[in-house]
């Protein structure tokens, strides 16, 4: 569906995009994740047709965004991360001159508006100013706005920047819905967590470079095995107490996948690069040799700590 090949920008000298390669399938929900400055706006303005590449490739359905911009703005609809300003512009006048871009007859825009509308639950917004409308309810409008001609692509600028709980959900909700008719969706974000409950795919972006992407139970998986299991143990009946640590650091150490062994204030910290089923194999190890374990439980993975990892703090 989107094929970005070898795809460079520069912004004078300065390098935005560094030959960056991107592949999403028809019906992806995809999740663009990067820090401030990645990347993300350039390479979503590109294949939108709004932004000149310095070089490189963008394939949608066979249709080249950097060679042909204006047959890609009909297969594409682009939610940028601002909304403007629309005095005295209502809802449905709103919608309506977005359609005429497209060269769509009134009629048909208000039928098809009337459905969007729907869909982004601001059906009984359609006769209020835009400018009235709150900042969740023109992210949603925007999103409707885009749909207007029926694009098989949706790039989202951070949809959710600036929105409550209650909103984001029903972003969250919106895009599912989308998801669901089979459109493919490409939705930026720093907030990785967020992304990873509605995205299919995830890629993270850094300095113009896709360090990582893929599906997101496979970058899980990926990811699986290096968190450090937390442990205690109750060790009386040694001389003292640094004998009993001595014991058990050098018992560990022994053990499969044990990389590094560290004591805490109380606890053993055990950097361990197995699975689940390896990690139940060491406590049913350390239980044999009479190890009397009073805690022991394993470091939660979620994307947010493995977007860290991978970025090298570079979260804002
Ligand atoms: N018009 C421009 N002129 C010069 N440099 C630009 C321009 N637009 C973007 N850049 C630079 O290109 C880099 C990538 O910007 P981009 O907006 O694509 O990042 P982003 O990942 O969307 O960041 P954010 O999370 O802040 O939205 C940044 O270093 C930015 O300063
Ligand atoms: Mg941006």
């Amino acid at each position: 569906m989107l094929e970005i090949q070898n795809l460079t920008k520069r912004y004078g000298k300065f390098l935005a995009l560094d030959n960056l390669n991107l592949h999403i399938d028809k019906g992806e929900i995809f999740g663009f994740v990067g820090p401030n400055g990645a990347g993300k706006t350039t390479t979503m303005r590109i294949t939108c047709g709004l932004l000149k590449a310095t070089s490189g490739t963008v394939l949608v359905d066979g249709v080249n965004a950097i060679t042909n911009p204006e047959d890609i703005k009909r297969k594409v609809g682009y939610v940028p991360d601002f909304f403007g300003v629309y005095d005295n512009l209502k809802v449905m006048e709103y919608m309506e001159f977005y359609g005429s871009m497209y060269g769509m007859s009134k009629e048909d825009v208000d039928e098809i508006a009337e459905g969007l509308l729907e869909l982004v639950n601001l059906s009984d917004k359609k006769d209020v100013f835009v400018d009235t409308l709150s900042r969740g309810m023109k992210q949603r409008l925007c999103v409707a706005r885009a749909l207007i001609h029926n694009p098989d692509l949706l790039v989202l600028d951070e949809p959710n920047s600036g929105l409550d709980p209650r909103a984001r959900f029903e972003m969250k909700e919106v895009l599912k819905n989308l998801g669901a008719m089979g459109k493919t969706i490409i939705i930026s974000s720093h907030i990785l967590p967020e992304l990873s409950e509605m995205c299919t795919s995830i890629g993270i972006m850094e300095k113009g470079h896709l360090i990582a992407s893929g599906k997101v139970d496979e970058i899980m998986q990926k990811s699986k095995g290096s968190q450090p299991i937390h442990m205690r143990a109750i060790m009386d009946g040694y001389d003292t107490e640094e004998d009993g640590r001595e014991f058990l650091s050098t018992l560990l150490r022994e053990q499969p996948n044990v990389e590094k062994v560290t004591y805490t204030e109380d606890e053993v910290l055990i950097a361990f690069n197995g699975n689940d089923a390896e990690a139940a194999n060491l406590l049913k190890g350390l239980v044999e040799r009479n190890v009397l374990v009073s805690n022991f439980y394993r470091e939660k993975e979620d994307l947010e700590s493995l977007f860290l990892e991978i970025t090298g703090g570079a979260k804002e």
